[in-house]
Formats: structure tokens, sequence, C-alpha cells
């Protein structure tokens, strides 16, 4: 049995209370749904920014009414302090996930993107040590590697941040260090690189690549390559994601502790590889693209390569991503494939 396992095992037999920021959206949902599904106690906070209500109400329908009725959620802000407090209050294990996502937008607007990820990440750790949580796990990201050359990305090797957004969660892993330091308040932030997967927005200006571009397809738009389609990503299919977060959580480690962890599977796909996996994936259920990508200008603070190193995660923490591009990009497909009905 994985640790894995184990942990989801010990966690239905003796169920704790866990407060998940960002409840709504991609990741905080997925995170909602596979810990109602294990009998946790789950308390969601969001203010719907990026969210939606159409995803918790698709989690209502994947558990059952006693799992549903494990859930409360509060429409709250992270830049409300109070809101913080409410939302931390009994609370076991914290998984932060609110944020402002996405580089374009901080490049467009980095002073809400500040003010969310700084300031309400501030207000999260503040909220959280004073409630003495067991523990603190947050979405840290890949970019924080900047321009730094190396690849895989090794955790203590970063570059210099290349957008506002990236500025934002570097300073994430100050505060979370200097809070172990001043406080004792020990943290595990989680370097997210890339995850994709069901409930993932295809909408709107700031989309991911896989939703937008599976969404074109599905509608016989075009698809544009940003640069000439070769920048690559390990692209993480989120059941990985939330196996690293619910085993951060839950380490007893203490070594384990106060850490920053690569989350992703260690590969590399790039753009144009991943216009093709998609093509294939609606090809075999029968929906056929024949245009070509439209390849145009490089994205401002666009990272070119990016590919994790996941050896000190696995160490740590037994991850295990069983999860590769292939096998996630055939599910994700046939989840907006079924929405799209
Ligand atoms: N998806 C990725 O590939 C990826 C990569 C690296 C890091 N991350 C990080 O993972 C986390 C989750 O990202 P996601 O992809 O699920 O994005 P998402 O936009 O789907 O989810 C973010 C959620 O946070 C909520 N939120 C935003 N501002 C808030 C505020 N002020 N108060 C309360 N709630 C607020 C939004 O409404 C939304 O529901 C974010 O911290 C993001 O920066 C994601």
């Amino acid at each position: 049995m994985s640790q894995y396992q184990t942990v989801c095992e010990q966690l239905k037999q003796a169920p704790k209370t866990w407060l998940v920021t960002g409840v709504a959206g991609f990741i905080g949902s997925n995170l909602l749904e596979t810990l109602l599904k294990l009998d946790q106690k789950v308390i969601g906070l969001d203010n719907f920014a990026t969210g939606h209500q159409y995803n918790l109400d698709e989690v209502q329908g994947l558990v059952t009414p006693e799992q549903w009725a494990n859930f409360s959620f509060i429409e709250g802000d992270i830049r409300h302090f109070e809101d913080c407090q409410k939302a931390c209050a009994g609370v076991d294990y914290v998984l932060h996930e609110a944020a402002l996502g996405s580089v374009p937008r901080s490049i467009a607007d980095p002073i809400t993107t500040n003010a969310t990820n700084i300031s309400g990440f501030l207000n999260m750790l503040t909220a959280a040590r004073d409630a003495k949580v067991k523990s603190f796990t947050y979405a840290a990201s890949s970019s924080t590697y900047g321009d730094h050359p190396a690849l895989p990305k090794v955790e203590e090797h970063i570059g210099n941040p290349l957008s506002p957004y990236a500025v934002t969660k570097y300073v994430n892993e100050l505060y979370a260090d200097v809070f172990a330091r001043t406080y004792g308040f020990k943290t595990i932030g989680l370097r997210y690189f890339n995850v994709f997967g069901k409930r993932q927005d295809p909408n709107g200006a700031y989309a991911a690549v896989i939703p937008k571009w599976t969404a074109a397809m599905i509608a016989g738009d075009d698809v544009f390559i940003n640069g000439d389609g070769e920048t690559s990503r390990d692209f993480c299919y989120i059941d990985n994601t939330v196996q690293a977060n619910i085993l951060a959580a839950t380490t007893e480690n203490e070594n384990a502790k106060n850490q920053v962890y690569n989350v992703a599977v260690g590969d590399r796909t790039t753009l144009n590889d991943l216009f093709n996996a998609i093509k294939v994936a609606l090809n075999e259920n029968s929906v056929t693209y024949t245009k070509e990508p439209i390849y145009r200008e490089f994205r401002a603070g666009d990272v070119r390569h990016s590919q994790a190193s996941i050896e000190k995660i696995k160490s740590f923490l037994d991850y295990q991503p069983n999860y590769k591009i292939g096998l996630g990009i055939e599910l994700a497909v046939n989840w907006y494939l079924v929405r799209n009905n």
C-alpha cells in the first residue's frame, strides 16, 4: 500500500476538519471532492473572484448527502482578516489555494494580484497561526524559478521572477519561512507546475492552455500558440496535486516541514506535442479537429522551458504521481466533452 493510500485509510478512520481556501476554484474544488469522499469535515472559503458556484454544485452531485453535509461554505475574502479568522476556527489542516492566478493578469493588474496573493496570504498565515492549526499547506508556484536556466528545476535553485505573479508567489515562500523562524509556525509550500484536469476554467482571457485549447477545438475555433510551439511545460494532472496536498498536510515528519516542494510529474511536453495530444484525445471521442494551430508572438513573462525534479517530494512525502500526461489529457478531455453536452 502506498503512503497516500495509508493516509487516506487513516483519515477515513479518524476524520479531521480541513479548511480549503479558493474552494470554488479548480484545484480547491478537486480538494473538496476528495476530502468529502474520505468523510472529512471541510470548511470552504471563497469570494468567487475566479471560482464558480457550479464547481461546488458539481462536487455536491459526486458525493453522498451525508458527505455533503460535512461541508460548510463561507463566502468571504482573504483580504479581510476577520474572514480568515472565522474560517480558521476549529480547523486541523489548512490547504490555502485562494489567489489570483495567471501571469498576464498580474501584468495587467499587479495591484489586485498583490493584495490577494501577498496581503491575503499574510492574513491567512496569521489567522492559521493564531488558531493553532495542525498544519498549513499553501499553493506556491513553479513561476518562482523565473529566469533560472537549469533543467530540471531543483527547489534550492531559483532565478529572478519574470512577472508580478511570480513575485507574489515567491513572497509567500519568504513569509512562510519567516513565520517558522519567528513564531515556530511551520508550513509547507507546494510549487505547482501547470496543473490541469476537470473543472479548470476554459473561459476568459486568463484561461490556462489545456482548457482553452480543448474548448476551442470542441467548438471548431482557431487555436493560437504563443511563440514557436517548442516552449515546454511539466503538465501535472489534478489528482497528483490532490495527493501532494494530502500528504503534505498530514505529514508528521518534522524534517518535511518548513519546506517547499515541486509538484509535477517530472516530464516535459512542448506546446506542439500538447496540441497533438488534445487533438488525438478528441478524435478518439469522435471529435475531429482539422485546423492547424496559428503561431503568434511569445507572451511576456513566460518561462521558456519548465520541468521539475520531483526527487525531494518523493523522498520526504512519498509522493507518487500516478497520472502521466497522456492519461491526464484523456480524463480532462472526456470531462470537457461531457460538460459541453
Ligand atoms: N493551476 C495551476 O496550474 C497553478 C500553478 C501554480 C500555482 N497555482 C496556484 O494554485 C492555486 C489555485 O489555483 P487554481 O488553478 O485552482 O485557480 P482558480 O482561479 O480556479 O482558483 C482560485 C480560487 O481562489 C478564489 N479567490 C481569489 N481571490 C480570492 C480572495 N481574495 N478571497 C477568497 N477567495 C479568492 C477564486 O474565486 C477561486 O475560486 C492558486 O494559488 C494558484 O496561484 C495554480
